[in-house]
């Protein structure tokens, strides 16, 4: 976020990381880099069976600074192979987020031989001038490494926040579609190209919906429910998102190749979040994965620019959300967005149990036996009636008796709550501590509940997807313990069902 950009001076910084060996562990199912600061997702593709995933990476420090592309691979999302930085900040030109697509007719004249040129669209921000244009590079071996195209820029209005340029193969047109934001204005740009070195500006996007906040790392796809296909804009919210600081609001409506328009009547609120957690920012989805409009693939940078810089330092800081499925979703007439967490992560189950018709007491059995290893990875799915609830059934990860972080159901208010507290050891940020909460605007019969903890986030995937709540915690793993809780009128409670799963 800019604010934070326009102030940080690039750094070349290395404090000791936190030496807490428990919590230093790290995710398994979550990226992290190697070493030093990261955040935003960039560049994303899939190609020849291979996930790409490039990174806003600090090569020298573990705060923001310096930023250039960090490159890694993967087959199946979940372990990544990590390779050289693919894209370097050169006399003071970083390299800002931006896309990347498989020219696979060549259009750009970029190739040679018979192997298709992949192509980085990014913007450059001139440190200089305090301009951000956009440019690009092309690599002949598959996305291996890159040469930044000598004409660079390609699109430069001399301004200071233009910037996160995506692009996609409109295949009704045959030509490219760029969707970038003006993020000072509020705005989306979109270009079209026949090559990916001109662009021509087709139309303008906004201000809409939330515009308190800077507009960020916008992104245009389209999704298909059965036969009616839908086109969806999200666009990234520097602050002031709904669970306060960054996150990601999104529209959905149609697009001709030239202009994308809200259509109102597709959604029941007139905002439409599909993140309720603190931590989930930048999310775009992988350009060219199978099934590309009956569901698409993508995951965040998990964290917020409110108190990003200060989250601990393990060695790296920051790292990547569980990478989800992202599907399209009708109910009563009206669409909404899914997410789940990718099928892939049950090739890394460990141990797994599932036991139906638990009480409170099996379930917490359960997972204190799941659980006592020092460090947390773990996910727990469980399915409950309401009508069976009186008060509250909670989840909560609890540090020496006080809880660091929980989710809760609560009948009496018909709300799905999340609580972080304060974590002053490792965030020292009035940011930090929150309480997130969904009115549902119905009773289920029963809902299921998937959470996944992974060292130091805690991941709540409810009600099919609609509701997802993303957020970091910090506490020594070691002292950590995980129960249901429940007021006494729920002591008697019984689960439908109760799973527990660790992981590799
Ligand atoms: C979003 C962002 C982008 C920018 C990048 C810089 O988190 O501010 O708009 O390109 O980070 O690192």
């Amino acid at each position: 976020m800019l604010a934070a950009l326009t102030s940080c001076i690039a750094q070349k910084n290395s404090n000791s990381p936190i030496s807490d060996n428990s919590t230093a562990a790290r995710p398994v199912l979550h990226f992290t880099p190697e070493k030093n600061w990261i955040n935003d997702p960039n560049g994303m593709f899939f190609y020849q069976g291979e996930y790409h995933l490039f990174y806003q990476y600090n090569p020298y420090g573990e705060k923001w600074g310096h930023m250039s592309w960090g490159h890694a691979v993967s087959k199946d999302l979940i372990t990544w192979e990590h390779l050289p930085i693919a894209l370097e900040e050169e006399d003071k030109v970083m390299i800002f987020s931006g896309s990347a697509v498989v020219d696979h007719q060549n259009t750009s004249g970029f190739g040679t031989g018979n192997v298709p040129p992949i192509v980085a669209i990014y913007t450059a921000y001139d440190a200089k001038s305090g301009f951000q244009s956009q440019s690009i590079a092309y690599s002949n071996d598959k996305g291996r490494t890159f040469t930044k195209y000598d004409q660079n820029p390609v699109i430069d209005l001399k301004k200071a926040d233009f910037r996160d340029p995506k692009v996609f193969w409109y295949q009704a047109d045959q030509k490219w579609i760029m969707t970038v934001s003006l993020s000072q204005e509020k705005k989306v740009q979109f270009y079209s190209s026949k090559d990916l070195k001109k662009w021509d500006l087709m139309s303008e996007f906004g201000p809409a919906g939330v515009t308190a906040g800077i507009w960020e790392c916008p992104d245009l796809f389209q999704l298909d429910y059965n036969n009616e296909s839908v086109w969806v804009l999200g666009v990234n919210l520097g602050t002031h998102s709904i669970a306060g600081g960054s996150g990601l609001q999104y529209f959905l409506g149609d697009f001709d190749g030239k202009s994308f328009k809200v259509n109102k009547s597709l959604t029941k609120e007139p905002l439409n979040f599909i993140e309720y957690g603190k931590d989930f920012y930048a999310a775009v989805v992988w350009n060219g994965t199978p099934k590309e409009t009956k569901e698409r693939k993508w995951l965040g940078w998990m964290n917020n620019w409110e108190y990003a810089d200060k989250v601990p330092y393990y060695g790296w800081r920051g790292s990547m959300s569980v990478p989800r499925t992202l599907s399209l979703e009708k109910k009563d007439g009206f669409f909404y967005l899914k997410q789940e967490p990718v099928k892939e992560i049950d090739n890394y189950k460990k141990k797994s149990i599932v036991k139906s018709e638990a009480t409170i007491e099996q379930a917490n059995k359960l997972l204190s036996s799941f659980t006592k290893s020092d460090s947390l990875s773990f996910s727990t799915v469980f399915t409950v009636n309401p009508s069976t609830i009186h008060d509250f059934l909670r989840f909560n990860i609890k540090s020496k008796g006080s809880s660091i972080i929980n989710f809760s159901y609560n009948k009496n208010t018909n709300e799905l709550i999340l609580e972080r507290r304060k974590s002053d050891k490792y965030v020292n940020s009035k940011q930090f501590p929150t309480i997130q909460k969904i009115k549902l605007d119905h009773s289920d019969k029963e809902f299921q509940v998937r959470i996944i903890v992974d060292k130091y986030s805690m991941e709540v995937f409810t009600h099919d997807g609609k509701y997802v709540f993303t957020n970091l915690f910090f506490a020594p793993n070691s002292v950590l313990n995980v129960s249901f809780e429940t007021s006494k009128q729920d002591q008697k409670l019984v689960f439908k069902s109760v799973g527990l799963d660790t992981y590799l």
